[in-house]
């Protein structure tokens, strides 16, 4: 059940009266949980302004109570994470990160009747199906805006602007510290361990920058993406995955020696039939004049293409705490005004009973760098192999002589499965001597 709406002032002003207070409970206070904090207390009157009734903020929930944070009132610290998110706060703000313990936290929080508010892309993609529809039983909020590249508004205008049209396509880059790590290796042949700890300290980095580095963190984010845009349930298991650890500093010179950049983009498009979605992460390479190439750092920038609207692009600081308080305190001020409202936000939109499909379905451009013998008819015998699969080649390009050659091949958008039955059977090859590099490519004209 709801819990009792607050009572509205019918004269309208703003004012302190503890009738038109919201309480909010904050769960950690970590990189982003003490800038929410900082900002709740520092912008209290234009946020009460704003909600039409005041925010207090009735404790901040840490593991180590003896950890400084500044801009977080001191005497609302506590180590009681449970008893704070079971307290029935008007709104719960979960800043812990993590499945299992946010996951029984929220659920606890939904519970009692608190509106949630969460950045927790993992939490989401894994448990989203399940808190939706608690959150719906007990007629509260349940808003996670910051969970999706930062400080873009993304998720609000994917679900409520673009609800009247069809999409077709969303493509971005959606994590900071892989785009932050590529984005050195590309400018300055940074060292990869040496840029990953700069993210870390920087606060771009989950706690285990595993989930960064191996696209899980946008792995996540690509489900929560593809749910709204497709009107469908998409959990972080239907996405096909692949981070940037194989990626190697000769990979990035090699694509810059083409005009080309590598990003890890996240990427959710629709079959020709329009009954399938396709939901993957991968590194990909992208000519240096698309958009999506001067995306630098930890900025992030989605692309969405719809029947209608046709391509709108939002950029912006996708990670770091300050940025990503931002998002989170735009959901708490909609949830805030709902809860004076004693109304709630518009449901998920799951309606579409459309199919995941497996990467193999997907429409892709290859790049594919081979050592090959420098003989006649190798070439004739290499594009065979191609054409034996139904891949069309769009351009080759030899380099050296002798012996061995270097040879670069860029295909023509063909099923990913054909793509990767090509790669298998060129490795079998005696005439090809080594496959040294293979990466999609996407936004060539
Ligand atoms: P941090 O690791 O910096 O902060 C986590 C906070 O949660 C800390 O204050 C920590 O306490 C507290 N905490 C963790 N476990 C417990 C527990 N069991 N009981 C009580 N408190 C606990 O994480 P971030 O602030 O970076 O991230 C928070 C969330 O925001 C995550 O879901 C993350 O994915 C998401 N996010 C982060 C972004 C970023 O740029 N950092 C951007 C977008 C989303 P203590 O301080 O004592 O260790
Ligand atoms: N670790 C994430 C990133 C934080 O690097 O993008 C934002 O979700």
């Amino acid at each position: 059940m709801h819990s009792q709406p607050i009572a509205i002032d019918p004269t309208g002003s703003a004012d302190d009266s503890p009738a038109r207070e919201v309480t909010v409970a904050l769960l950690g206070g970590g990189t982003v949980g003490s800038q929410v904090a900082r900002i709740l207390t520092e912008s209290a009157d234009d946020l009460a302004a704003r909600v039409g009734g005041r925010l207090r903020l009735t404790g901040v929930a840490v593991r180590n109570l003896e950890r400084v944070r500044p801009g977080v009132p001191r005497e609302l610290i506590t180590d009681d994470v449970a008893g704070l998110a079971a307290s029935g706060a008007d709104i719960v703000v979960e800043l812990i990160g993590g499945v299992e313990v946010a996951g029984e936290l929220v659920t606890a929080a939904l519970q009692a009747g608190s509106s949630v508010i969460s950045a927790n892309k993992a939490l989401m993609a894994e448990k989203g199906g399940e808190l939706h529809a608690l959150a719906e039983q007990q007629g509260v909020d349940l808003y996670y805006e910051a969970a999706v590249a930062g400080a873009i508004p993304l998720l609000r205008p994917l679900g409520d602007s673009l609800a009247g049209d069809r999409v077709q396509t969303v493509m971005g880059i959606v994590n900071g510290t892989t785009n932050y790590i590529l984005s050195r290796m590309d400018e300055e042949d940074a060292d990869y361990a040496e840029v990953l700890a700069d993210a870390q300290r920087l606060g771009y980095a989950e706690a285990d920058p595993t989930a960064d580095v191996a696209g899980l963190d946008a792995a996540a984010k690509a489900a929560i993406l593809a749910s709204l845009a497709f009107h469908t349930r998409v959990t972080l298991a239907d996405v096909h995955c692949e981070g940037i650890t194989e990626v190697t500093s000769e990979d990035v010179a090699a694509a810059r020696d083409m005009g080309f950049v590598i990003k890890l983009l996240a990427i959710a498009d629709t079959n020709r039939e329009g009954d399938g979605v396709c939901v993957r992460v991968h590194p990909t390479m992208v000519p240096r004049d698309h958009p999506l190439a001067s995306v630098r750092g930890a900025y992030n920038a989605v692309f969405v293409a719809a029947e209608a609207a046709g391509e709108v692009m939002f950029y912006g600081q996708g990670a770091g705490g300050e940025p990503t308080a931002s998002a989170v305190l735009g959901d708490l001020v909609t949830a805030a005004r709902n809860r004076i409202n004693g109304s709630r936000g518009a449901a998920a939109s799951t309606y579409s009973d459309v199919r995941i499909l497996p990467i193999g379905e997907a429409a892709t451009s290859y790049y594919v760098n081979l050592h090959v013998a420098d003989q006649p008819g190798v070439l004739a015998e290499i594009s065979q192999v191609f054409a034996d699969q139904g891949v069309s080649i769009s351009a080759v390009r030899q380099e050296g002589q002798g012996d061995q050659a270097g040879l670069v091949i860029r295909t023509h958008p063909a099923p990913d499965s054909a793509l990767s039955a090509t790669i298998e059977q060129l490795g079998l090859m005696g005439s090809v001597k080594e496959v040294v590099g293979v990466m999609r490519v996407v936004g060539e004209q």
